[in-house]
């Protein structure tokens, strides 16, 4: 399969109105799309991605009338975080309508719906005359990109089109909240914090997996975010640097890395991780040290994200 490249988004959403898989960027990572009633199409996203078929996907609505096409229900809550916020790094889980097909949300009886904020997204999608369904554009367990080259990279021939566009805005993806009852849980930290949830739904709570429970976000127990280097978390300099090695964080270290990355703020940090995960692989790096930062604001996102490519 030749993967065109487009700057267009004319040219792109055509290839969804007819049935085919484009990567788009939008203010948190570039996505891999496809028309969520189009039952084929979106199965070829897995294919794509090699995505292990129990990971639901989010669809991403150009309007606000859009989401009534996909749910049962806009709770009180939903209500809420959509006026507060939508356009927004957010994804809601709300009950699905029976017409999604099963193969978008993994047989789950919910779908995770978002408004994108990036200006190219939301052309592109006006365009499409549907909501697209689209996880992160990389191979199943690779870092998320944030440029079209890392799309590129991982799938190049292997989807029908890449709509170029800039470097995303954000870095990590979107906040999922589960909103199907009173109290909305974030099921993944993400771009938009529990903070700025929490002014508008004070009851908004983290949801933890239990022992012997169902994961409620089925993509929590895949691997996730991993460059081929060794990620390891630290908080100060009391350690001794083996073989190729790297560095990312807000210190600035005293020791010499093959390649190193100090960033302003845990939102430049943010920003930057994902690219400097596949620059370190590109370059060999055998271990990656990133910087723990404090867990407010995107740094519980980034924590997250991080603890992941650390386990991994
Ligand atoms: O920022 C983003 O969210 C990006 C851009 C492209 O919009 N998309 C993204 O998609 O990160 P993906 O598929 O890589 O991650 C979606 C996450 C997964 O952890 C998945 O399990 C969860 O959202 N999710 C999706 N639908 C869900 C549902 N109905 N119930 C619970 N979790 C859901
Ligand atoms: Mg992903």
């Amino acid at each position: 399969m030749t993967t065109v490249l487009t700057t267009s988004p004319e040219t792109a959403a055509a290839f969804i109105r007819r049935g085919g898989i484009v990567a788009f960027p939008t203010e948190t990572v570039y996505g891999l799309g496809a028309n969520v009633f189009d039952a084929p199409a979106v199965a070829r996203i897995f294919e794509a991605k090699r995505r292990p078929a129990d990971n639901p996907l989010i669809a991403h609505v150009g309007s606000l009338e859009q989401i009534r096409l996909l749910t049962k229900e806009i709770t009180p809550t939903a209500q809420k975080f959509i006026e507060a916020f939508f356009p927004a790094p957010l994804t809601l889980v709300l009950r699905r309508a029976e017409r999604v097909p099963l193969v978008a949300t993994a047989n789950l009886d919910t779908i995770g719906v978002r408004m994108p904020k990036n200006e190219l997204a939301r052309e592109f999608l006006r365009l499409c005359e549907t909501p697209v369904v689209a996880p992160s554009a990389n191979l199943s367990g690779k870092p998320s990109p944030t440029v079209w080259q890392a799309v590129f990279e991982d799938l190049n021939g292997r989807i029908d089109c890449l709509l170029q566009g800039e470097a995303t805005e954000i870095g990590l993806e979107s906040t999922v909240v589960d909103c199907t009852s009173h109290v909305p849980l974030v099921l993944r930290s993400g771009a938009l914090s529990l903070e700025e949830l929490r002014k508008i739904v004070p009851a908004t709570e983290m949801y933890y997996v239990k022992e012997n429970e169902a994961v409620r976000s089925p993509g929590l127990k895949h691997r996730h975010y991993s460059p081929r280097a060794r990620v390891v978390l630290i908080s100060d300099f009391g350690f001794r640097i083996s073989g190729r090695s790297a560095y990312i964080g807000l210190s600035t270290p005293k020791m010499n890395f093959d390649l190193i990355k100090i960033c302003a703020s845990a939102e430049e940090y943010a920003h930057e991780v994902f690219a400097f995960f596949r620059a370190c692989d590109h370059a060999r790096i055998e271990t990656i040290y990133c910087e723990i930062v404090a867990e407010k604001g995107i740094g519980l996102a980034l924590m997250d994200r991080l603890r992941r490519a650390a386990e991994s």
